[in-house]
């Protein structure tokens, strides 16, 4: 079988691990990996922007031996020319040995690796996932912080269009930490990854009051209010509407932009207070690391940088020996152990259309469209997990 890795779930916990060691291995001699893949030939296919994901899936290619072709600019590429992905896709996959696709739609990255033969690797999909970016973030959590396991973990910004949370909260779900979600006003975790989450067995989705945040935004004069605080809390049933935050050493921020190029008609957003100084000097928060998938715009006040806690610019350096590990995966140099958590068409395929308007089948594809039953026996989109009209 060919080894796609299109959502976070498409690795199991232990696979993750031991992806994770390997990267290690791979840190302690970054230039000594090019004899791993010569004459592999990465095809990275970016239709929407990046500079971190494309720049450090390249770096990794190199330095692993390999050599790299890259369509970054939507505007001279074919697609403006009324090309759709899934012709882009089958010429691409024919030149190279292993595609890095973004792109600007949901379900797009599922779609490539239905029609590519050999492996594609997801650099994000929309608002859908991005689930390299979340082994880099679950790597320097791990460097930073040690095991996953019973860290409490706040999400923190545009939880809504913000992809890469849709991935991190997910795996840290599965590896057993406590996930706060905190939304930048109406911005809350889309119900896709929720009603995921809340069905992932031994975990509570529960809507919190925290008091300590309401707290901090107090001293600061700032006129918030926490709208849908939810925690994910590994113990099912019911449990306190309170989470005492005060008790508890949150052990990393995870801030996100706005994702302004993906609000319709400038809902929501900007209600949250900026990460600063002031912000890190609350018991709960002043031994917490700052993660930021990056890039940043105004969410993290720039005097943060030289804090030791601010871990943004090391995460940012840590995707490449762990997209390294990920493409020597991929392209069949070292095994994984398998069993992934789920794969997201295992569920029989039924009659319907999705109801997402930025899911790759509904724009441009309708031909492969296909809905699945999830685990709760409601019809979603296979490509991009949005739940199926009239469903
Ligand atoms: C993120 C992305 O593209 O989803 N950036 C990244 O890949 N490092 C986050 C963002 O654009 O806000």
């Amino acid at each position: 079988m060919k080894r796609d890795f299109i959502t976070i779930d498409d690795l199991g916990d232990a696979a993750l691990v031991e992806l994770m060691d390997l990267a290690d291995r791979i840190r302690g001699n970054l230039r000594g990996h090019t004899a791993d893949l010569p004459g592999h030939v990465m095809g990275s296919l970016f239709l929407e922007p990046s500079t971190r994901t494309r720049l450090s899936f390249e770096t990794s290619m190199q330095r692993l031996g390999g050599r790299v072709v890259t369509s970054s600019d939507p505007d001279t590429s074919s697609t403006v020319k009324g090309e759709t992905l899934a012709d882009t896709v089958r010429i691409v996959d024919s030149y190279v040995d292993v595609l890095v696709l973004r792109h600007p739609l949901s379900g797009a990255a599922r779609l490539a690796a239905r029609l590519a033969k050999g492996p594609v690797i997801n650099a994000g999909d929309g608002s859908h996932e991005h689930p390299s970016q979340t082994l880099c973030d679950l790597y320097t959590l791990r460097c930073e912080r040690g095991p996953i396991a019973g860290q409490t973990v706040v999400l923190y910004g545009d939880l809504r269009f913000g992809r890469t949370v849709h991935s991190l909260s997910r795996a840290l779900v599965r590896f057993g930490a406590t996930v706060l979600a905190i939304p930048d006003g109406d911005l809350t975790l889309p119900p896709f990854v929720m009603s995921d989450l809340a069905e992932r067995p031994g975990y509570g989705v529960r809507e919190v009051v925290i008091d300590d945040m309401e707290a901090i935004f107090k001293r600061r004069g700032v006129c918030a209010t926490l709208i849908a605080p939810r925690a994910m809390l590994p113990a099912a049933g019911a449990g306190p509407a309170t989470l005492d935050l005060a008790g508890r050493r949150v052990s990393a921020i995870y801030v996100t932009r706005l994702q302004k190029e993906r609000l319709a008609g400038g809902s929501g957003g900007g209600t949250l207070p900026i990460l600063d100084h002031r912000f890190l000097s609350s018991p709960t928060f002043n031994e917490s690391i700052v993660l930021h998938p990056l890039p940043r715009v105004s969410e993290i006040a720039r005097e943060l940088d030289a804090d030791p806690r601010a871990a943004y610019f090391r995460q940012a350096a840590l995707g490449v020996p762990i997209r390294m590990a990920l493409l020597l995966w991929c392209c069949g140099l070292v095994d994984l152990p398998k069993g992934p958590e789920r794969q997201s068409s295992d569920g029989a395929w039924v009659e319907g259309r999705c109801a997402n308007p930025s899911c790759i089948t509904a724009k441009e594809a309708p031909e492969w469209a296909r809905l699945v039953k999830g685990a709760s026996g409601t019809a979603r989109c296979d490509y991009c997990e949005e739940a199926a009209s009239g469903a």
